[in-house]
């Protein structure tokens, strides 16, 4: 596969940009849009001789490192919320500093871009020893994890340069909603809701190009942050995944000291950081939670927090405490998939943060795309 930058100057640029593209591959022949006799469904080929076990299973872990992780705790509520089994999410390398318990009725997901990092490679040995059924998600078509777990799904995202993730994320995500319809019941009392996510699939690519028209806003947003020392974002729900994520990129390309932490614990600990210095993300797109990130948002703005707050589009005013407020304005999709589009317009501002604070964009100091090392 012969792979360039074309017009971008950077393959995470490129690979940002390609998201509405990797998107349409992860999907591709696997979601069914229903007619006249048959309903819409979902359909994941590598999971099929598995799928009445996986349904059978007294719990699922979500195993990962990274970006990887990230995403699976994007996916959580949904698998949970569709399927009524407990997810219990792991870092691979805690799980194995603990060797905490795992059983033959869990079922493992072990995601992972490349499929070869070691940490999780050694969660998934550790996992089958112990008789779980473990499910692969990943991004390189016979990678160790593809091949080791019993089944599992590829994303299909292309192949990914940049040594921060991007569009294998947002993929990983739409992968991991696919298997929550998969494996959640397809009763009656929830029809409408699985029909509204996966109709919310089939247009998900569009809603992500026009979340990318975001960018030269993130890039004047860049230029606001480009002396910071340090940055915290706020997200819960779906999108606490959004947070960590969010901050990852930042430190991990631009270096920047930047924290991703849940808003639900905000007022334990963090809050005594707030000043009219340190820059604050907050995520208030509209979900269940939306009413208790107004109520974040009034309580950072009371003590002269420098808001960034990301909502929906025509929700500006039911978020915005200030003048001085800075808003992100992203357009609204089914509340389990927002996160897709959130990560959007923090990808392009750790992107431009990076590039004017001169580093190396596709190859930050001291990190490897993939680590094969415990
Ligand atoms: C490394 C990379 C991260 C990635 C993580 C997990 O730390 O720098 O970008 O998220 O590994 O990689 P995986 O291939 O397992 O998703």
């Amino acid at each position: 596969e012969q792979i360039n930058k074309g017009s971008f100057e950077h393959y995470m640029q490129k690979e940002i940009h390609e998201q509405p593209e990797s998107l349409t591959t992860t999907m591709r022949g696997r979601l069914i849009r229903g007619g006249s006799s048959k309903g819409k469904n979902v359909l994941l080929g590598g999971l099929k001789d598995h799928l009445m076990s996986i349904r059978r299973s007294r719990r699922f872990l979500f195993i990962g490192c990274g970006t990887s992780y990230n995403a699976a705790l994007a996916a959580r509520p949904i698998l949970e919320e569709l399927s009524g089994i407990p997810v219990t999410m792991e870092i691979a390398s805690d799980l194995l500093d603990r060797r905490g318990p795992v059983y033959r009725e869990d079922t493992a997901v072990f995601v992972s871009q490349s499929g070869e990092t070691a940490d999780t490679l050694n969660a998934l040995e550790y996992a089958l020893d112990n008789g779980a059924l473990c499910v692969g998600i990943t991004n390189a078509v016979g990678s160790a994890i593809a091949r080791k777990t019993h089944c599992g799904v590829h994303i299909n995202a292309g192949c990914e340069i940049g040594v921060a993730s991007t569009k294998a994320y947002t993929s990983q995500i739409v992968a991991m909603a696919m298997l929550a319809l998969a494996i959640g019941g397809d009763t009656i009392s929830n029809q409408a809701r699985r029909d509204a996510i996966i109709d919310g699939l089939f247009d998900l690519p569009n809603k992500v190009r026009e979340v990318l028209k975001l960018d030269q806003e993130m890039k004047d947003l860049a230029e606001q942050l480009v002396a910071e020392q340090s940055l915290l974002m706020f997200g819960r729900g779906y999108n606490y995944a959004t947070a960590l994520e969010g901050a990852l990129k930042v430190k991990e390309v631009a270096l920047m000291h930047t924290e991703g932490m849940l808003a639900g614990e905000m007022k334990h600990g963090p809050l005594a950081l707030v000043d009219e210095n340190l820059p604050i993300v907050v995520i208030a797109t509209r979900d269940s939670c939306f009413s208790k990130q107004q109520s974040v948002i009034q309580q950072l703005h009371a003590r002269k927090g420098r808001l960034i707050v990301m909502c929906n589009r025509g929700d500006a005013a039911s978020v915005c405490p200030g003048e001085a407020t800075r808003l992100i304005e992203v357009p609204q999709v089914e509340d389990c998939l927002q996160p897709v589009i959130n990560i959007v317009p923090l990808q392009l501002l750790a992107y431009h943060l990076t590039v004017l604070r001169g580093y190396n964009v596709d190859q930050p100091r001291n990190l490897a795309k993939s680590v094969t090392t415990e």
